[in-house]
């Protein structure tokens, strides 16, 4: 991997960045256990495996002092009330923080940490979102039409711990109720 400085271009609309290295695609098979309605879950999954989300990563050596980026694309669409979302995780080094640059659509991004601290920040265009070091964050795609696309940025050395929120969950959700979207706790939430 060159270590000369480069650039790479995010057009808009659609962000499709001009240096790809490595293009995640997060279908709903990959979301086992996650939506809270899991009989609506297991008859869409049972009907077609959707794409929920992807994930365009340009990368560099994954050690501290390196910067990770890429782009999120979360499609727009529900499993039941709930939108769709990505899987969610706590970085393996916890103390690393990252930043997020929302470039098209309308969501939130779902937050906590491990001592039950909770935060529910709504993303629109132009908006930049600082995740401190040891909040977990889930992106929510909450538009009817149009994809949630957000520019990341995080350190190197952080890796992804998607273990524990696969066993404990969110303790937030992001549902459209009945008098439009709403933030609930998670009533299958595994934690304390
Ligand atoms: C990261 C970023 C971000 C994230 C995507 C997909 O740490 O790499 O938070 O790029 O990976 O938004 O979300 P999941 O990693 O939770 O599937
Ligand atoms: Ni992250």
């Amino acid at each position: 991997m060159s270590d000369l400085p480069f650039t790479f271009v995010v057009p808009l609309p659609g962000a499709l960045p001009s240096r790809v290295d490595n293009h995640i695609q997060r279908r709903l098979s990959a979301m086992q256990g996650q939506f809270l309605d899991q009989v609506t879950y297991g008859k869409m999954l049972a009907e077609d495996d959707r794409l929920v989300y992807e994930v365009y990563e340009i990368h560099r050596p994954e050690i501290a002092g390196e910067l990770l980026m890429g782009i999120s694309i979360v499609h727009p669409g529900k499993v039941g009330r709930e939108f769709y979302m990505t899987k969610g995780h706590f970085h393996t080094v916890i103390d690393t923080a990252e930043v997020y640059y929302c470039l098209e659509g309308e969501g939130f991004m779902v937050m906590e940490t491990p001592e039950g601290e909770t935060s529910v920040e709504p993303l629109s265009p132009g908006k930049v979102l600082y995740v401190p070091p040891r909040w977990a964050h889930r992106s929510v795609c909450s538009s009817r039409q149009q994809d949630l696309i957000t520019f990341f940025i995080y350190p190197g050395n952080a890796g992804h711990d998607y273990g524990t929120i696969e066993q404990l969950g969110f303790r937030k959700l992001v549902v459209d109720g009945e008098h439009g979207i709403e933030m609930i706790d998670n009533p299958r939430y595994q934690g304390r």
